[in-house]
Order: C-alpha cells, then sequence, then structure tokens
C-alpha cells in the first residue's frame, strides 16, 4: 500500500486505520492532506483488502481543527471556489464509498473537520471532543459540504444555529442532537470503532453497499430515492450472498459472505 506524508495508514484484519498526521497545528487539512486523502480513498475502492475504514486524528488534542487557515491568505473568488470544489470532490469519495467509513472523532472537530466527519458514514466521538463550525468568525462559510450535511444530520433549525452562532459544542450535545451516533471513553475510541466496523464487515458486503448508496440517494437532487431503494433491493436479491444469508437462517447457521 502506498505510504502517505500527511497520513499514517495501518491495515489490519480487513480495517484500514487513517491518521491525519499533522498533530503540531490540530490536524488542519492543507492541500497536501486533501490530496494524500483523495488518493488513499482511491485504494480503498480498488484494493479488495481493504472492507472498513476508520479515520482519526493524531494525538489527544484535536480530530481536525478545519482547513488550514494559513492556506486562506491572498485567495480570491476562483481560488476560493476551487478549494471548495476539490473538498467537495474528496469529500463526497469517502461519503459514497461502498465499503464503511467511520471517523473516530478524539477531539476538535471545527470547520473542515466537523464537515469530514459529517462525510463519514457513522461517527463515534470520544468524551473529549468538540464540534462547530466557525466559519463566520473568518468571514466565510463551510466550503467542504457543511451547510447540507449537518442540515441534514441535525435539522434546519439546529443548523442554523450551529452555522451562524459559531458555537462549539461537546460531545454529548452532538450525540443528542444525532450529528453524532455514540460517545464513547477517550482510552476505547479506536476500539469501540473497530468493533462497530468489523460489525457492519461481517454482514453481506454488497447490501451494505446497497444501504448506503439508497439512504444517500435520498439527498441528491431529483432522484427519487424510493426508486433507488426498488432497484437496489432487487439488485440485492439477485446476489450469491442474498442465497447464502437466507439459507443460513433456514438452516439456523452463520452465514459465510463472499462479497458477490
Ligand atoms: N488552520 C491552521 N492552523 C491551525 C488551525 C487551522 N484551522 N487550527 C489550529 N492551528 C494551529 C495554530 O495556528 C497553532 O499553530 P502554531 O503553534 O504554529 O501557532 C497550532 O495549530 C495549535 O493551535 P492553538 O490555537 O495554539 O491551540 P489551542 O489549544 O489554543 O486552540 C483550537 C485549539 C482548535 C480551539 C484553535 O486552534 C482554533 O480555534 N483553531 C481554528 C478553528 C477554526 O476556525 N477552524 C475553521 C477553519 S475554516
Amino acid at each position: 500500500m502506498k505510504q502517505f506524508s500527511t497520513l499514517i495508514t495501518e491495515l489490519s484484519e480487513g480495517i484500514l486505520l487513517i491518521t491525519i498526521n499533522r498533530e503540531e497545528k490540530m490536524n488542519a487539512l492543507n492541500k497536501a492532506v486533501i490530496g494524500d486523502l483523495d488518493e488513499m480513498m482511491e485504494e480503498v475502492y480498488a484494493n479488495a483488502e481493504i472492507k472498513g475504514v476508520i479515520i482519526t486524528g493524531k494525538g489527544a488534542k484535536s480530530f481536525v481543527a478545519g482547513a488550514d487557515i494559513a492556506e486562506f491568505q491572498g485567495m480570491d473568488k476562483a481560488a476560493g471556489m476551487a478549494m471548495a470544489k476539490r473538498g467537495h470532490a474528496v469529500f463526497n469519495k469517502i461519503e459514497q464509498c461502498p465499503k464503511p467509513v467511520i471517523a473516530a472523532v478524539n477531539g476538535f472537530a471545527l470547520g473542515g473537520g466537523c464537515e469530514l466527519a459529517m462525510a463519514c458514514h457513522l461517527r463515534i466521538a470520544s468524551e473529549n471532543a468538540r464540534f462547530g463550525q466557525p466559519e463566520v468568525n473568518l468571514g466565510i462559510i463551510p466550503g467542504y459540504g457543511g451547510t447540507q450535511r449537518l442540515t441534514q444530520l441535525v435539522g434546519k433549525g439546529k443548523a442554523l444555529e450551529l452555522l451562524m452562532t459559531a458555537d462549539m459544542i461537546d460531545a454529548s450535545c452532538a450525540e443528542k442532537l444525532g450529528l453524532i451516533n455514540k460517545v464513547v471513553q477517550t482510552v476505547e475510541l479506536i476500539e469501540v470503532s473497530k468493533v462497530i466496523i468489523k460489525k457492519i464487515t461481517s454482514k453481506a458486503p454488497f447490501a451494505i453497499a446497497k444501504v448506503i448508496q439508497s439512504v444517500y440517494a435520498h439527498f441528491k437532487d431529483g432522484i427519487d430515492g424510493f426508486d433507488t431503494e426498488i432497484d437496489l433491493f432487487g439488485s440485492c436479491v439477485a446476489t450469491e450472498d442474498f442465497k447464502e444469508g437466507t439459507l443460513a437462517f433456514l438452516e439456523k447457521r452463520k452465514a459465510t459472505f463472499n462479497g458477490k
């Protein structure tokens, strides 16, 4: 597997742990990190050994404290749009990944960090995690999908509140809002994330990919999520895993899935 300068990667038992490695800058997303995440996701799609992904940040303090503010200097409108477009493309690649992706949020998830966590399929956070979209403090709005994904996760009223006040919220508040799935003790963050992702990767992989595709169809312009579900349900019924899963149930044994 390719090595990256801004990411630490460990593949074990089919689970790829990606750690964003800029601890001295609170793991802020500069161009290099975005580029490395993009390439890493390409490999996740292509490498059959990778069954699921966990993304976290290096150190005890920060998951990702946003886009790298130092790179904002001297930007004009076209550069701003290009930056946002690039971020959207990479985060969409994470969101549309047919393999499950969990954000293990180990501290500050601010701005682009909150957006990165929201682009993952599930979010597990340590007790010290803090979430927020503080962009208006800098005179901008979120540019990596935050206005859309936050609204999808917590609803319009709370999204507007968080986006306009730039307030930071703690993990238990984020859990109550539905922004994250679970809060765990800091020491067990990665272990719990692994247990959850292993549970998901033990299911029929084709069906998991279709769950992801079908749920996100709800949020795509011009696509009827109900029609998508009917179509994908049919696709699942045509798989070997469907035959195996139903037969295993009837034969009172554990199913062995092959992803076909
Ligand atoms: N971009 C670039 N550098 C960042 C950064 C970001 N988003 N967030 C933190 N850093 C850097 C700091 O500049 C500092 O670098 P230095 O040591 O070279 O001066 C280092 O990371 C440590 O951050 P610091 O602010 O000293 O730590 P703290 O514990 O006092 O505060 C935060 C932590 C996360 C609350 C604070 O860094 C912060 O508010 N960051 C910006 C968050 C933000 O606005 N994100 C949205 C960007 S669009």
